[in-house]
């Protein structure tokens, strides 16, 4: 049985993670690897419960810790009902945003600190990807791509909060240089398709 790969997209909202998700998918389906296909938070039930509560915009009085808790709490379920038993049958768990973005929004957005990633090892059990792609672009730019009407709870805040998250995603990718691949996410599509296979190619041997 082939090892368990898993596999994790970051970056800014309106960054191309789905886009890339799917470019991922097709490369280890083309391998004839089972391949689960996931997102944060979501991916269960439960968690998909919890975020429709995290990003509603109805829920603006929500206090900081309630929500890296709920953000938390949907990672629990997801890592033990979906990813953790994925990964054991070997299959290549690719998910849109994990722990990282927890760190980057919730520790650095809303300064949170060091606490984020105490309460998230709890969360987890101190599962982490084998290998991140760090979709790199200006939030702003990215802020643009999503349309002023759609905008979720965390979507709504305003510019210097989505900077300090970029922030909070620099600070992870100098932290683990060997997990986090930044990628050029104001390349075409296609350009980063290619920057991600040739270091999906690296990962063979894993
Ligand atoms: P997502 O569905 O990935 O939105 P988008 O497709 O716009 O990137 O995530 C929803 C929002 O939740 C997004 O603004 C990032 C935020 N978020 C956190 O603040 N903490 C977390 O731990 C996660 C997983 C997401």
């Amino acid at each position: 049985m082939p090892k368990g790969i898993f596999i994790t997209l970051e970056g800014p909202d309106g960054s191309g993670k789905s886009t890339q998700v799917e470019n991922i998918k097709t490369y280890f389906a083309n391998k004839r690897r089972e391949v689960v296909v996931s997102r944060e938070p979501g991916g269960t039930l439960i968690s998909e419960k919890l975020r429709s509560i995290v990003l509603d915009n109805a829920n603006a009085e929500m206090d900081d810790i309630t929500e890296m808790f709920i953000y938390a709490a949907a990672r629990a379920q997801h890592v033990a009902e979906k990813i953790r038993p994925a990964l054991e049958r070997g299959a290549v768990v690719i998910c849109d945003r994990f722990v990282d973005s927890s760190i980057a929004y919730q520790g650095f957005g809303r300064n949170l600190g060091d606490q984020v990633s105490e309460v998230n090892r709890y969360a987890t059990g101190g599962l982490e990807p084998d290998v991140t792609f760090f979709m790199d672009l200006d939030p702003e730019i990215g802020r643009a791509r999503i349309g002023k009407d759609v905008r979720d709870r965390l979507e709504q805040q305003k510019l210097d909060f989505h900077y300090r998250v970029y922030d909070g995603y620099k600070a992870l990718c100098d932290k683990y240089p060997e997990r986090i691949v930044r990628i050029d996410a104001s390349k075409t599509i296609d350009e980063i398709k290619v920057d991600i296979y040739s270091k999906l190619e690296t990962l063979e041997t894993l």
